[in-house]
Parts: structure tokens; C-alpha cells; sequence
């Protein structure tokens, strides 16, 4: 016998393999809570517009309400023989209350109930990533505001450039996270918009009141379009693409993290909860979740363009393929999720090796700019002071010495304009802290940067 909800023009039943291909209840249980609290709004309007009587609407709202506990408590059963968590939750509506269940699908298709689903799931999961990612940004400032004082070299083509703060460093990504975050807000704005009520594409013959559903369900505004309503998977592949760039960002500083926490820098030193050891070489302290950070951002670029890819040929309406859509978006939720929480936790144990960072910020000549700058300030057209600097670097390298340790009766023989000022002029500190513009490194600018990151966490 046929069992499927909608099998009843069908007399045959699905191949095993057709119905293990074409379901997606092994992954859209995801949305059950999400799929219920949809329904309860929308029975819930039925029975006030009239459509039910207002006692199966009791009914059926009663029924949802116990399969919603238990889905809090995990002792909901599906089956891939109702092919989707829309079904299953239909079929499991009817075994708890009888054939009333069977009204709950008035005045709706299925079409605009994974829209519905997926819009409610977006949401959660956009407030989810700025909470997480306000998370991260906190340790940064807290990270920050410690270690004000230690300084490391900045660095251009990954060659040591011009000394710079730590917390500078550290609070570059602080403003790069709090982008994602107006990005993830941005893409919450759009998905806050109720598609439920196009039917299945058209609307429906039922006086049914839209702007009551998605009020009751919390959302700003109905879409105007029926068609576009169930078509639109646009705030997904907005929620994909955000995902896509706080993966990028996370990622770059982990490029940092395995670099920094390597012999050859050895700027930070991580917990050993956060690294992981060799099965051969006893010595070994790998900063794997770092490296899985890093290396997880490709299954997120994966999970974009694959929906990008999706829809670009779909015809309006529904297709099937829209089914897609929710593998690459539950992955990504995990990924993001488990990175950004993985990153506080890294971050808030991490031991900064200060000494380490000042002994390299203060070689390879990251004070060359400074010469120069102090040349050109007194006068010396500034491409003058470069070539003078730039020569007293090769004389530097040639002779194993730094500009710090050359004389000044030396310095006098390259230009009248030095004096013996020059030496606190390349001092590392002096380095930093003249760097006073805003957004600079200097401390005082840090200082100022620091008290606006803190002014916007308490403001969101
Ligand atoms: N499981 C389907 C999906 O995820 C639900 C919508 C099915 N609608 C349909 N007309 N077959 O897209």
C-alpha cells in the first residue's frame, strides 16, 4: 500500500534507492522546530479567519505543541519514508490527534513551508553568528587592552616593515569582525520578510490574513510576490556568502596563528588544549585548530558557490533542486559556529611572547622609515631622505651593523641635517608611539581605537 502524504493519484511505490536519493529528512529534521512553530502560526490564523472552526484549531495547535517538546527533547522519531521533515511532522500530527491533523495543510503548500522553515532557520542562525563573532571580539579587547605595551614587527609582503603594537595587530581583526557582524545583521534584515501564504505559487482561494502569520511569527513584512516568495533563496545565499567572508577573516588570522606559534617567530605559544601533539615526533605541538580553521574555509566557499550554481538556471517557481539548498547551509552553520567559538577559546588561553616580538620588531632595519621621515621632516625632499637611508642600509648589511649603531660623526659625512636626536628618532617605542594619526599605531592612537571598539560592544 501506497503511504506517502501525497500518493494518492500514484500507484506505485518509490524504489528504495529513488527514495534514498530524493529525501531530505536525513538532513532537514534540522528544521522540525522551526517547521512546527510555522505551523502553529499559520492553523493558529486559520481558525481566527474562519477557515477551520476555532476547535480544530485548538486541536491541531494542542498536537503541534506536544510534538514541539518532543523535538526540545530529542525523543521525536522520523522516517525516510516520509520523505521530509514537513511530512514526517504531518504524519506524526495525525497519529497524535486523528484525522483533524489532515486541515492543517489548508491554504498551503509545502513550497511556501520550506520557504517559511528556511527564512525562521536563517534568522536564528544570523542572530547565532553575531553573538558568537561578539564573543571573539571581546577577547580581542580584552587581549588587547593587556599586552597595550608589546610591540612586534608590522609586516608587508611578509617581510618585516615597521614595528607596530600588538593590540594594534589584534584589534585590526576586531573591525574586520564587526563588518561581519553588519553583514550578518544586514542579512537578517532581508530574511525577516514572511513568504508564507503564496501557496504553492499562486497564493490561494482561501481568505487567509498574511500580515497575521508573519506578524505572529515575528517577521517585518509579508513578500509582495508569490512567485518570488517560494523562488526566493536569495537570504540564504547572502547568510552563505557572509559565512563565506568571516571564514576568510578567521582564516588569515590563523595563517598568523601557525606562523607566530612556530620556531622561526615564536611570538605566541598556545594552550596545549588548543594544540595537539605528533604520534612520532615526541617533541612536536601542532596548532591543528588552527589549521582546520583555516582549512574549513573551503567547504564554505564550497557551500556559496554550489547554491550560487543551484539557482542560476531554476525557471519561477519551485524545483526541486531548491532541495539543495540546506545541506551546504546546515554545514556552514557548523563550521562557522565551531570556528568562531574554537577562536575565543584559543585566543583567551594563548601566551603572548612578548621579548620574542620586541627582539624582532626591533631588527631588519623597521626603523629605515623613520631615518628617513626624520630627514625629510628637516627638510630633505623626502625621495632625497629615502635614497640616504636606503644607502646607509647597504652600508648597514654590508658592514653586520644596524642604523642605531652608527655614529653620528658618520651620519654627518651622509647629511649635514643629522644630529644626535636621530638615535631616540629609531628607537623601536619612538617608532611606534610617533605614529599618532588616527588609526595609527602609536599607543595614544591605540588608546583612542580601543575606547571606540569598547563603546561599541557596550552600544550592541
Ligand atoms: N523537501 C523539499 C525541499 O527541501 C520541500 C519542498 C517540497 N515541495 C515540493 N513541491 N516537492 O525543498
Amino acid at each position: 500500500m501506497n503511504k506517502r502524504l501525497w500518493g494518492g493519484a500514484f500507484s506505485a511505490d518509490s524504489l528504495p534507492l529513488l527514495q534514498e536519493y530524493s529525501n531530505s529528512i536525513a538532513f532537514d529534521w534540522q528544521l522540525a522546530a522551526h517547521d512546527i512553530r510555522g505551523s502553529i502560526a499559520h492553523v493558529t490564523m486559520l481558525g481566527e479567519c474562519g477557515i477551520i472552526s476555532a476547535d480544530e484549531s485548538k486541536q491541531i495547535r494542542a498536537g503541534l505543541e506536544q510534538l514541539a517538546k518532543q523535538v526540545a527533547d530529542g525523543t521525536i522519531a522520523f522516517s525516510i519514508e516520509d520523505e521530509d521533515v514537513h511530512m514526517n511532522v504531518e504524519r506524526l500530527l495525525h497519529e497524535q490527534i486523528g484525522s483533524v491533523a489532515g486541515k492543517l495543510h489548508t491554504a498551503r503548500s509545502r513550497n511556501d513551508q520550506v520557504a517559511l522553515d528556511m527564512h525562521l532557520y536563517v534568522r536564528e542562525q544570523c542572530q547565532n553568528m553575531i553573538s558568537d563573532i561578539r564573543a571573539v571580539q571581546n577577547v580581542l579587547l580584552m587581549l588587547a587592552e593587556k599586552h597595550l605595551e608589546v610591540v612586534m614587527p608590522g609586516y608587508t609582503h611578509l617581510q618585516r616593515a615597521q614595528p607596530i603594537l600588538f593590540s594594534h595587530h589584534l584589534l585590526a581583526y576586531f573591525w574586520m569582525l564587526e563588518r561581519d557582524k553588519g553583514r550578518f545583521s544586514d542579512c537578517l534584515k532581508r530574511a525577516n520578510q514572511s513568504p508564507l501564504g503564496a501557496g504553492a505559487l499562486a497564493g490561494t482561494t482561501f481568505a487567509i490574513n498574511r500580515m497575521r502569520t508573519a506578524e505572529l511569527l515575528e517577521f517585518s513584512s509579508v513578500y509582495p510576490n508569490s512567485l518570488d516568495a517560494v523562488s526566493d533563496r536569495d537570504f540564504v545565499i547572502e547568510f552563505l556568502s557572509t559565512s563565506a567572508l568571516t571564514m576568510t577573516h578567521l582564516s588569515r588570522f590563523c595563517e598568523e596563528i601557525v606562523l607566530w606559534t612556530s620556531a622561526e617567530f615564536r611570538f605566541l605559544r598556545l594552550d596545549d588544549t588548543y594544540s595537539t601533539g605528533s604520534s612520532i615526533m615526541p617533541q612536536k605541538k601542532n596548532p591543528d585548530h588552527a589549521e582546520l580553521i583555516r582549512g574549513k574555509s573551503g567547504r564554505v566557499y564550497g557551500a556559496l558557490m554550489s547554491l550560487l550554481t543551484t539557482l542560476k538556471g531554476l525557471p519561477l517557481a519551485y524545483n526541486k533542486d531548491m532541495q539543495e539548498d540546506k545541506e551546504g547551509l546546515f554545514d556552514t552553520v557548523k563550521t562557522l559556529r565551531g570556528a568562531l567559538q574554537i577562536m575565543a577559546g584559543m585566543l583567551e588561553t594563548v601566551q603572548v611572547q612578548a621579548s620574542q616580538m620586541r627582539t624582532a620588531a626591533g631588527a631588519d632595519f623597521s626603523n629605515a622609515t623613520d631615518m628617513a621621515d626624520y630627514l625629510a621632516a628637516r627638510g630633505m625632499p623626502f625621495r632625497e631622505a629615502h635614497e640616504v637611508t636606503a644607502k646607509l642600509v647597504a652600508y648597514c648589511l654590508e658592514n653586520n651593523t644596524q642604523l642605531e649603531r652608527l655614529s653620528i660623526d658618520f651620519l654627518k659625512t651622509r647629511s649635514a641635517l643629522f644630529s644626535e636626536d636621530i638615535f631616540a628618532a629609531l628607537e623601536v617605542q619612538t617608532v611606534v608611539d610617533r605614529r599618532i594619526s588616527q588609526g595609527g599605531t602609536g599607543t595614544a592612537a591605540v588608546k583612542q581605537q580601543l575606547v571606540s571598539a569598547r563603546e561599541l560592544m557596550s552600544s550592541n
